[in-house]
C-alpha cells in the first residue's frame, strides 16, 4: 500500500506515468468514467480548502467513485477531542481512500501510520502539499513542455508557503533548474527546504526581495499569498502581506514564453488585470488539479483502464 505524504515519495519515472495517465484521461474522459465504480474517496479536511478538496472530490466523482468527509475540524469529533491517530483508524473502515489536510505539520504521516487504506498529504500546514506540486508539474508540462533548464522564480512567502517547498523538492531533481527566491526578509525560505533540496544537490540559486531586478531572467513566475494563518500576530500580516503585487507594469519586463503560476487563492498578490495576459496560467493551473488527482486515485488503488 502506497501512501503520497511528501512529493518525493514519487520518483520522477512515477511523475511521467501520472502525466501521461492525465492526459490519456483529458484526451478521452469517457474511458475512465467508470474506473473507480464502488470505490470510497474520504476527504478529511481539518482546514479550509476550495481546489484541493473539490478536485479531490470531483476526481473520484469523474471515475465513477463516490465521496464523503469532513470539510472542517469544527464539524469532526476533532472537535471534542478525538485525535489523528482514531480518527485514521475509524475512517479508513469507511472509505478505499484517504485525502487529508491538517494545520498541523507531520500529521498525515502520522495517519499513515494507523490507517489500512492509502493516504494523501492534501496540505499539512506550513510543510507539503504534492498534489498542488502534480498539478503544477501538469500546468508546466503543458505550458511550457519541459522540466529541465528552467529558472524558477518563487515569489512571497517562502517561509509558511508549503506548495513552494514541495515544488522547490520536485523541481530539484531535474537538470539545469536554478531557483530565484524572492521573498521579505521575515519569509524567506526555511533551511530544512533550501538544506536539503538546493545546497545539498549544489542548484544554482539567488536571493532578492526585488521583483523587477529578475523578472526577465524567468521561464516561470511561482506566486503565492502570504499566509496569514500561519502568523502569530496580525500586525507582522498586514506589514507584510503586500510586500509583492505583481501588476501588468511588471509583466512588461518579463520575456514573452515566461508563465504565470499561482496554487491559489490569490489575496492581493497578481492585479486582476493580469488576469488576461496570456502568460497568466494559473486559472489553467487549477483545472488541471482535477486530472492529476485522477491519475493519482487510480496509481493508489492500483486501478489499470
Ligand atoms: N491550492 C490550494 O491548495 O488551494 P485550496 O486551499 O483552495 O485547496
Amino acid at each position: 500500500m502506497r501512501n503520497v505524504i511528501n512529493i518525493l515519495d514519487l520518483s520522477v519515472e512515477e511523475i511521467e506515468e501520472l502525466i501521461a495517465v492525465a492526459d490519456d484521461i483529458i484526451a478521452n474522459p469517457q474511458k475512465y468514467q467508470d474506473a473507480c465504480q464502488h470505490k470510497i474517496l474520504a476527504t478529511l479536511f481539518f482546514e479550509p480548502s476550495t481546489r484541493t478538496r473539490l478536485s479531490f472530490e470531483s476526481a473520484m466523482l469523474s471515475l465513477g467513485g463516490n465521496v464523503l468527509g469532513f470539510s472542517e475540524a469544527a464539524s469532526s469529533s476533532a472537535a471534542k477531542g478525538e485525535s489523528v491517530a482514531d480518527t485514521i483508524a475509524v475512517c479508513s473502515g469507511y472509505a478505499d481512500i484517504i485525502a487529508m489536510r491538517h494545520p498541523k505539520e507531520g500529521a498525515p504521516l502520522v495517519a499513515s501510520a494507523h490507517s489500512s487504506v492509502p493516504i494523501i498529504n492534501a496540505g499539512d500546514g506550513g510543510h507539503y502539499h504534492p498534489t498542488q506540486t502534480l498539478t503544477d508539474l501538469l500546468t508546466i508540462r503543458h505550458e511550457i513542455g519541459r522540466f529541465d533548464n528552467l529558472t524558477v522564480g518563487l515569489c512571497g512567502d517562502l517561509k509558511f508557503g508549503r506548495t513552494v517547498h514541495s515544488l522547490i523538492g520536485a523541481m530539484s531533481r531535474y537538470a539545469g533548474v536554478k531557483f530565484v527566491l524572492i521573498s521579505p526578509e521575515e519569509l524567506k525560505l526555511p533551511s530544512f527546504v533550501k538544506q536539503e533540496y538546493i545546497k545539498n544537490k549544489d542548484i544554482e540559486y539567488v536571493q532578492t526581495n526585488s521583483l523587477e531586478e529578475v523578472m526577465g531572467d524567468l521561464d516561470i513566475l511561482y506566486m503565492t499569498r502570504v499566509q496569514k494563518e500561519r502568523f502569530f500576530n496580525e500586525e507582522d500580516y498586514l506589514r507584510l502581506k503586500d510586500s509583492f503585487i505583481l501588476t501588468e507594469d511588471k509583466m512588461k519586463l518579463a520575456r514573452a514564453d515566461m508563465r504565470v503560476l499561482h496554487p491559489l487563492p490569490r489575496v492581493n498578490e497578481i492585479a486582476t488585470a493580469v488576469d488576461n495576459d496570456p502568460r497568466a496560467a494559473y486559472f489553467r493551473q487549477a483545472n488541471y488539479g482535477k486530472f492529476i488527482r485522477m491519475a493519482l486515485i487510480l496509481k493508489l488503488l492500483e486501478v489499470s483502464v
